[in-house]
């Protein structure tokens, strides 16, 4: 069953299907009887809670959204939305490494890939046999994506890739990499090509390893190539079609983040109201007090609007019409919403608050990197200026 907390969350005019009703609370269940308990084990050892990603692949939720053909489970994106949120709420480490998992790998196979490359990657990845890994960022490209400096020669019919990827996404635990790469850089965006790569491919190895504020259980490191050869038939989409496959792919990917923004904020939010119903200060429990009270529904009113606008981004997904505008809205709400709001969940913890016995030090965390990965809350403003103003 969904939490009595939670019940009392969603006064929305959006109208959950059965089928989305019932993903929730499958989730809600699996994620507070399975991953809350030891969220806070994984965070203070920075361990990849292996066993997490096992039970998700035994729920049938590693390939959500894709086709039962390919071994999904043929969901539509707002599900995706409630798993990845129902995941943060317990857990953001799990919630991320699940999402850059679909969003980001097993997505743009989906989406670009041949047939046969969906049999030989997209399949394994759905059963969860596979976990997937995207790499974009480099030591000295970030927002500027297109300015990326990893090479990509032709040679017979392989690439030969030679360069690093920086804030690898299940660096080191993936065992497939979907990599862009330059082929020419006097073309810039247009020289970019997508290639998957294997984990184990020669010359293909890690480098350090992050030591993060937030999201302590997902390995985030360096990967690095030297020589590495890549099969020509590992090309996702067309060759000069690199940089078009990462930003279609960061459009679902923003969407995966702002479910996990709101998950991060509801996840603080429900223990705060817990907090307050018991903790006791001038002879009355702190709920009682205006101050509290308006803290509570002030960040309830904001998690509905951010849940809203992620949803929205999420059906637009769904209806096949472009949302590259709304899911960097989404984004760009939720996260900056989570980071206010996960502070002010702090503030009524008081003392309690500020130390690891109580969790919302941690959601207050892991909310930062939300504004940050999968596009700076800067970078979305970019996009969504670009779009709102197109033609105008
Ligand atoms: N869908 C399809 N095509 C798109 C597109 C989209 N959403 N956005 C842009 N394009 C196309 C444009 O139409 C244009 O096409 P032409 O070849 O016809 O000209 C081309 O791409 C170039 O577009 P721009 O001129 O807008 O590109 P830009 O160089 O100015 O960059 C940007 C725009 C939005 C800033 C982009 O670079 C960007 O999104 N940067 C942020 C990258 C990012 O999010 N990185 C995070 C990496 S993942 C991560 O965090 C790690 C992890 O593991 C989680």
């Amino acid at each position: 069953m969904v939490s009595a907390a939670t019940a009392i969350d969603s006064p929305l005019t959006f109208e959950y299907s059965e089928e989305q009703l019932l993903i929730k609370e499958m989730i809600s269940d699996l994620a507070q009887k399975e991953f809350a308990p030891r969220a806070a084990e994984v965070d203070r050892n920075h361990r990849f809670p292996r066993e997490n990603w096992n039970l998700l692949a035994a729920s049938d939720l590693c390939g959500l959204v894709f086709p039962e053909q390919y071994g999904g489970a043929g969901l539509d994106s707002i599900c995706y939305s409630i798993v990845v949120e129902e995941l943060a709420k317990a857990c953001a480490t799990t919630s991320v490494l699940y999402s850059a998992h679909v969003s980001l790998c097993a997505k743009p196979i989906y989406i670009f890939g041949t047939e046969e490359q969906k049999q030989k990657f997209l399949v394994p990845m759905c059963k969860g046999e596979k976990l997937g890994a995207f790499a974009l960022s480099e030591p000295g490209s970030g927002s500027d994506a297109a300015s990326a400096r990893c090479t990509a020669v032709l040679k017979g019919d392989q690439y030969i890739l030679n360069g690093s990827k920086n804030w690898i996404t299940n660096g080191i635990e993936a065992d497939y990499y979907l990599v862009i790469a330059q082929t020419d850089t006097t073309q810039k965006h247009r020289g970019l090509i997508a290639l998957i790569v294997e984990k184990g491919a020669p010359g293909f190895s890690f480098g350090k390893l992050e030591d993060k504020l937030g999201i302590k259980g997902s390995s985030t490191c360096q990967i690095i190539f030297e020589d590495t050869p890549v099969p020509a038939a590992n090309v996702l989409g067309l060759p000069s079609e690199g940089f078009k496959v990462a930003m279609v792919t960061l459009d679902g990917g923003r969407i995966g983040i702002a479910s996990q923004a709101v998950g991060i904020a509801q996840g603080a939010w429900d223990h705060s109201f817990k907090y307050a119903k018991e903790r006791v200060a001038f002879n009355k429990t702190i709920n009682k007090f205006q101050a509290i009270q308006f803290m509570l529904t002030d960040i309830q009113t904001e998690i509905d609007a951010a849940r809203l606008l992620t949803y929205h981004a999420s059906g637009l997904q769904d209806r096949g019409v472009k949302f590259t505008r709304e899911a960097a809205e989404a984004k760009l709400y939720a996260s900056e919403m989570a980071m206010r709001n996960t502070v002010k969940c702090v503030q009524i913890f008081g003392g309690y608050g500020y130390v690891t016995d109580y969790p919302v030090e941690r959601y207050m965390r892991d909310a930062k990197i939300t504004e940050i990965y999968e596009g700076t809350s800067e970078v979305q403003r970019i996009v969504i200026a670009s779009n709102v103003l197109k033609g105008k």
